[in-house]
Parts: C-alpha cells; structure tokens; sequence
C-alpha cells in the first residue's frame, strides 16, 4: 500500500499505512487505515482515517486494485459523492457535552464548568504558549473547509491587559493563531486582539472594543477554516465577520526545527491570566455556544495548488 510510488508531492493522499483488514458478513475485504490529505505539501488535518477494498491474491492483500488512493474515488459498493456534514452546535449544558472535546496534558484541578449560561472558564497562570496545563478545551479540526464560531459570555466590568479570553487554531505551544478580548496593551479600555505564533515569531494586532457594543451586543469570534488560509474574524450579533487577520495554513503543520509536535490541528476555547494568576475580582468568562458550519471539500486528487 503505497501512495508514493510517483514522487510525495503527486498525489494528495500520502502517508498510507497502519491498516486494520476486516471481512464483512457477505466475505468482501475492507482495510481501514490512515493517511494524511497533503495541501501544498503539508497536512494541516494530520492523519486521517480512509477505508479501501481489499482482495486476497496468491495468498497477499491487494489494496484497491493494486491503484493509488485517488481523493476522486469510491471504495465499492459506491454510496455517492461525500456529503456536507450538517452544522454542529454545542451549548454545554449538563453533562451531555460531545465526547471530542479535550484538554491539554493532565490538568492539575477541573478548571471549567457548566452552567445554565454556558460554559465558565476558571483561567490560571498558563496559556496556550506554556508546556503545560492552560485553562482551554480543544476539539480536532475534521474538514478542510469549515468554520469554528463562539459566542463570548457577556460580564460586566473590564479584563486586564494580562486577561485574555478567546479561541485559537491550535497545533502546538509552537504554533497557534488567536483571536479574543483582553484589556488593551498600552492603552485603556478592553481590545479584541489577535496573536499569532509561527516558527517563534509572533505578529500581534488589537482594535478597541466599543462599551457601545459589548456586552450589549453578543460578540461571536471565529476561525475561518479553508485548505490554504486561516482567517480569524470577530462579529456582533448576526452581522457579517470582520476578518483582521490571515494566516497560511502552512503554519499549522510543523513544529519549529528541533522541536517534534504532534500532527493535526486543533481549534479551541481559552482563558489565560498570561503569567499571573486570575484576578479575584476580574469578570466571569466563558462561551455560551459554540458552532462549527461545513462547506464542501473539492480537494483535488493531485496536490497541485
Ligand atoms: C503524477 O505521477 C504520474 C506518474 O509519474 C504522472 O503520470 C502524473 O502526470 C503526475 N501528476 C502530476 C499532477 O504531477
Ligand atoms: C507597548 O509599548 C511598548 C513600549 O513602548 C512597546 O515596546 C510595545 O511594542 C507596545 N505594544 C503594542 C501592542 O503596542
Ligand atoms: C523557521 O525559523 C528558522 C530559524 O530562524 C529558520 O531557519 C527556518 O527557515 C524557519 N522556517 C520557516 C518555514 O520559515
Ligand atoms: C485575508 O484573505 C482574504 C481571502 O484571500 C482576503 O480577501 C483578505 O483581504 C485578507 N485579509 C487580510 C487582513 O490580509
Ligand atoms: C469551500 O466552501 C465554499 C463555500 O461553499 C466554496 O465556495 C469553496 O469552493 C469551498 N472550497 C473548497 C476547497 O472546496
């Protein structure tokens, strides 16, 4: 099973291996197995799951005819085009939340709760940069062609400079694209910012956030997801998104040199005291819901861009 036979920047799917060979009920032979979707030469998804018809000759496993995995194909019997998952809404009420959101390492005390409201962040000293436990709930990113929107609880009150709640494209503590609000950086008042980190440089933007608007208006934050670009925008209420920010989806597949990460990016929630402990008097933050909205994946089956 070999999809490098012509060179590893021809074909999309790349990185096949580690099959699992099952027989169905009827006879037919199925392996599952794992490879990466290369955009551009890099696979911001990380490995993914695939399936392809086996058949047994001299004793052998054939994978798909002896054929490269083509995108553009169908494993037999065909059941149609891929479809566009329907949106998925999380509002995190009760226990009943969906099993694919995680955290990072092994957290030290529970740092989140639900509540009628929502989801309530407790952040402590570390953020998404610290080889350690910030406060941030993360799920994999599944589609190529998708967007990751959170609603910010509303509080009254103002964030710190070191106060930041928001989400972020995340792949490492190398490697992660923000977008949030935060008290401003050398001026008053609360900002919405981003902060972006590639290959340790980091590129910062901020623009105030108006007391007209916030908390009065709910300020939904989102990551633009496509197979090239990252865009991470901000609106309020059902207006249409202001995307300040791009980053080249390039950056979220590799660590910097020296340093091995794990592959497949995430997208995720946080609150982070940046250095310093929560302020016993700083705002309640949190998320009352959060949408992921998928479009249709025309990923061609050579990784030509
Ligand atoms: C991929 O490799 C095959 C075999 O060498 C070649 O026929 C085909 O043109 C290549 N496709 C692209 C898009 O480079
Ligand atoms: C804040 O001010 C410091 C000192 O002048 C400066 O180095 C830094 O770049 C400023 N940061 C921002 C985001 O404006
Ligand atoms: C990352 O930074 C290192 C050190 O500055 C540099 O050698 C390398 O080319 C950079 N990588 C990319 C992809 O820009
Ligand atoms: C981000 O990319 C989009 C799509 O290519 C483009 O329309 C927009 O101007 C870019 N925004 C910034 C801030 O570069
Ligand atoms: C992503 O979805 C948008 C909106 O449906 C569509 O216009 C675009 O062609 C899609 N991109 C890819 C690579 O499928």
């Amino acid at each position: 099973m070999y999809n490098g036979q012509w060179g590893f920047d021809n074909l999309t799917v790349q990185s096949t291996g580690h099959a699992t060979m099952m027989k169905t009920a009827n006879g037919d032979w199925y392996a599952s197995f794992i490879a990466r979707q290369n955009i551009n030469e890099k696979a911001p998804l990380g490995r993914e799951t695939f399936l392809a018809n086996v058949e047994w000759r001299d004793g052998w496993p054939v994978f798909n005819n002896g054929k490269p995995i083509l995108l553009s194909e169908e494993v037999e019997p065909k059941s149609g085009p891929k479809k566009v998952p329907e949106k998925w809404v999380e509002k995190f009420k009760g226990s009943n939340w969906d099993k694919a959101w995680y955290q990072l390492r092994t957290p030290y005390t529970k740092n989140y709760e639900s509540t009628q409201k929502g989801l309530i962040l407790r952040p402590n000293v570390f953020g998404l940069s610290d080889r350690d436990t910030p406060v941030a709930l993360l799920r994999k990113q599944t589609s190529l062609n998708m967007t990751f929107s959170a609603e910010v609880l509303g509080f009254s009150g103002n964030l710190g400079p070191r106060n930041k709640v928001g989400i972020s494209a995340y792949l490492s503590e190398w490697q992660h694209q923000d977008i949030g609000i935060r008290g401003c950086v050398n001026q008053t008042g609360m900002c919405i910012y981003t902060e972006s980190f590639k290959n340790k440089t980091t590129t910062y933007w901020q623009t105030p956030l108006p007391k007209s608007d916030f908390p009065r208006r709910t300020l939904m934050l989102h990551v633009r997801c496509t197979p090239l670009l990252y865009q991470l925008g901000y609106s309020f209420r059902k207006d249409a998104p202001t995307y300040p920010t791009n980053i080249s989806s390039f950056w979220q597949a590799f660590g910097p040199e020296g340093y091995g990460v794990f592959s497949g990016a995430s997208l995720a929630l946080f609150g982070t005291g940046d250095g310093e402990p929560w302020p016993y008097n700083a705002p309640t933050v949190g998320f009352s819901k959060v949408t992921e909205t998928y479009f249709q994946e025309d990923i061609p089956g050579y990784d030509r861009w």
